[in-house]
């Protein structure tokens, strides 16, 4: 069992990181989950889903929701600096930022750790753990771009929400669960999401 850090943050693409919660519980991992303000809009905005402000009720929520594998869900305040992936000393083993905003992934960027999300990366970065942001804007400007590619530079991996239609996807789930499946890949969680490519 893993401890995966799961930051759902203001960009479109809500059902990846819902779908990407569902999936880690649904596989054994013990998943830390924290939400900025613009995801709590963004989740009813495009899900109908109405993300509790407090970290109780949030768990409370999502238990009734996801069901048995709630019991290894824990939900963390934003402003939470005595949350375990907050330090160094207990990061967990990766964690992935879905969706990601331009604003986040700039503060990210910029070292600035001033919630729970970006302090949470930072640490990552620093303690070499896999860090995975999903970032979505069309088109990217230039600073978003530069900011990509200073945070490959220091070991994170980019993976824009970007389905392939080889698979001849029949419905949005099959492209959520495209998306979700390459990111559980990178988090070394077994799935069988998508057949694998040459297989039967
Ligand atoms: C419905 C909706 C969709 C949005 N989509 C995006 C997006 O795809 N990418 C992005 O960078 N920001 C998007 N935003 C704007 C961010 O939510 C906004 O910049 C916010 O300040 C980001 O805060 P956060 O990074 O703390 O979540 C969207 C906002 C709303 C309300």
């Amino acid at each position: 069992m893993k401890t995966i850090t799961l930051a759902l943050t203001g960009a479109s693409g809500m059902p990846y990181g819902m779908r990407l919660l569902e999936c880690l519980l649904k596989s054994g991992q013990r998943v830390h989950l924290v939400y900025s303000q613009a995801a709590q809009i963004v989740a009813r905005q495009e899900m109908d889903i109405a993300l509790p402000s407090r970290p109780q009720d949030a768990e409370r929520m999502l238990g009734e929701r996801l069901g048995e594998f709630a019991g290894k869900l824990c939900v963390f305040g934003r402003d939470d600096w005595y949350a375990p992936m907050a330090s160094g000393s207990n990061p967990g083993d990766a964690m992935v930022i879905c969706p990601c905003t331009m604003g986040t992934l700039a503060k990210v960027a910029a070292g600035i750790s001033d919630d729970l999300i970006a302090r949470a990366a930072d640490v990552m970065i620093k303690e070499k753990r896999t860090l995975i942001l999903v970032p979505r804007e069309m088109p990217f400007s230039v600073i978003h771009l530069e900011n990509m590619l200073k945070l490959a530079q220091a070991g994170a991996v980019i993976m824009p929400p970007n389905p392939g239609f080889y698979y001849k996807p029949r419905n949005v789930e099959d492209m959520v669960d495209f998306v979700v499946a390459r990111i559980l890949d990178h988090l070394g969680v077994d799935n069988t999401l998508l057949p694998r490519w040459g297989e039967a």
